[in-house]
């Protein structure tokens, strides 16, 4: 099992769209997958179909009350499993302040859920999508996973928000010193356009072999899916979109095997 974030401390580069697009194209591939909510905006718990103020338990159960991630994990109509968030999740950094430790809450009921996965059929994949900020969730994300996929939209702020991410997952080593980043993902992506060209070659340049092959073009079937509560693969699945997260899913699937012996070294 693999547990793997989505994260980046910007908002809109298609971190949500990541999420739930990727875990629709593993799940397609037969892969087991739980994808979990960690954004209090609780937009990938609605973009697969769930009715996100109408959840009996969400992540905020967990983290606050102990709740187990099994008994929050619901089967999402997509039909992948999904433990949804909500506003609740909101007042978390506030409510958790000064508890010493704030930071592994999701990491030990991560414990719990893997203890228990060796009854139960394991899950291949377990995907988070992060807020866009280094708040107590995201920190409690980057604790909890065995790596990062960071999405990232091919304009000049990308390049002046790199230090700081190089920066972010370099402290949070120092919490988490197994975590890696995964890979890298293009997204939002218009091959006509001389910036984002020029941009996605500075970023293969600074990211080498860790930048995915696959662009993830703006497509507006993949904006247009979570207003119908399914992924795109569900909603148009000859889409440029779908067809995009489908390569994806197959540039991860293969590439797990490399990097889990790289992490032995
Ligand atoms: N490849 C894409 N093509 C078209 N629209 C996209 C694409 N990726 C994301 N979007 C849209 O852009 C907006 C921001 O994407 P989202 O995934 O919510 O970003 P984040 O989670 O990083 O804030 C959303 O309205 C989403 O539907
Ligand atoms: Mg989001």
């Amino acid at each position: 099992m693999e547990i793997i974030a989505i994260a980046n401390q910007k908002g809109g580069v298609g971190k949500t769209t990541t999420a739930v697009n990727l875990t629709a194209s593993l799940a397609a591939k037969r892969k087991r997958v739980l994808l979990i909510d960690l954004d209090p905006q609780g937009n990938a718990t609605s973009g697969t179909g769930l009715d996100k103020n109408d959840l009996d338990l969400t992540v905020a159960d967990v983290l606050l009350d102990g709740v187990s991630l099994a008994a929050a994990t619901v089967q999402s109509p997509a039909g992948f499993d999904v433990i949804g968030a909500n506003r609740e999740l909101a007042g978390l950094d506030i409510t958790l302040m000064g508890q010493t430790n704030s930071h592994e809450l999701l990491k030990a009921a991560m414990g719990v859920l893997i203890a228990d996965q060796s009854v139960n059929k394991p899950y291949d994949y377990i995907i988070m999508d992060c807020a866009p900020s280094l708040n107590l969730l995201t920190v409690n994300a980057l604790i909890a996973t065995d790596s990062v996929i960071i999405p990232m939209q091919c304009e000049y702020y990308a390049l002046e928000g790199l230090a700081d991410l190089s920066q972010t997952i370099e402290r949070l080593t120092e919490l988490n010193p197994t975590l890696y980043i995964r890979g890298v993902v293009r997204t939002l992506f218009d091959a006509r356009n001389t910036l984002a060209n020029d941009v996605s070659a500075e970023l293969q340049a600074h990211f080498g072999d860790i930048m995915y092959k696959t662009h993830i073009p703006r497509n507006i079937r993949l904006a247009e899916a979570p207003a119908h509560g399914v992924p795109v693969l569900e909603f148009d699945k000859n889409s440029k979109g779908a067809m995009a997260y489908q390569q994806l899913a197959a540039e991860v699937i293969k590439q797990s095997p490399k990097k889990s012996a790289e992490r032995l070294k």
